[in-house]
């Protein structure tokens, strides 16, 4: 099992795969002034869960990308339950590859996947072109809250600092609006959302033949989270504006 894999173990019983609650997510969408027939494109969307709330919320439309052709079947099916399939496209694919028309949406998300260009700058530059002018890019990141983690973790990691994000947003042409920043809380659920997942699993697959594999990602999770997670890593999304462009 690759890694995508043991997240669509541990994701079952989640509807938003990020250390962020519903009503935070709520309000990055009221700041950015969504409104009914507003789009919004959001790259990595999961389960589509933020385009699910801020259709519910704000009544915009939109498109989500998503890699894994499980995780997009699942938010299909999530949008066609409340009659919403021709609101919300899901694409399966790689985000750099969907040719979006640019200046066509008012908010570019990307939560927690700037993997996708292989990190927040190259996140703003990969969503800018989508957004119309006066839009804003919507970016969950992960960062260490210090820079004073000790070597044995951040060796183990390559996160930016919250300083070298503003930096980066800045780099590009964008100033950091607004933000909102996980609780210990929204780390907690999200976490043991995941072994929820990945524990009832191995109740069920007693015999499979990857399970000691399934049992080691649980364990080295919950290693990681106790051990410095929790204390030196941080989590939030960042609303940026354009300062070049109306
Ligand atoms: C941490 S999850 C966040 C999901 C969603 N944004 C949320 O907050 O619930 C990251 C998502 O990015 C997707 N992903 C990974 N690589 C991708 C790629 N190259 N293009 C599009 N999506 C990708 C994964 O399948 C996963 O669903």
């Amino acid at each position: 099992m690759n890694f995508l894999d043991l997240k669509d173990i541990s994701e079952r019983h989640m509807e938003l795969v990020n250390p962020i609650s519903a009503e935070k997510l709520l309000r990055v969408g009221q700041v950015a002034g969504l409104g009914p027939g507003q789009r919004v494109i959001d790259f990595g969307c999961g389960y589509g869960e933020m385009l699910r709330l801020w259709g519910e919320a704000y009544g915009i439309n939109g498109v989500g990308i998503d890699i894994r052709a499980g995780v997009c079947a699942r938010a299909r099916q999530k949008f066609a339950r409340i009659g919403w399939q021709e609101r919300f496209e899901i694409v399966q694919g790689s985000g750099t590859e969907y040719d979006y028309t640019k200046g066509a949406f008012d908010v570019a998300a990307c939560i927690g996947a700037t993997f996708i260009w292989n990190d927040f700058a190259g996140a703003i530059r990969g969503m800018r072109a989508a957004i119309r002018p006066g839009g804003y890019l919507a970016i969950g990141e992960v960062y260490w809250r210090t820079g004073l983690v000790p070597p044995a973790y951040a060796n183990r990691e390559k996160f930016p600092t919250e300083p070298d994000l503003l930096a980066a947003a800045r780099q590009e042409g964008f100033e950091v609006g607004y933000l909102v920043r996980s609780s210990q809380d929204d780390w907690d659920t999200y976490e043991a959302g995941n072994w929820r997942g990945l524990l009832d699993w191995l109740a069920e697959n007693p015999h499979h033949p990857e399970r000691e594999q399934v049992h080691t990602f649980l364990r080295e999770s919950q290693d990681e989270y106790f051990r410095y997670g929790r204390e030196y890593v941080g989590w939030a999304v960042y609303l940026l504006r354009a300062t070049d462009r109306a």
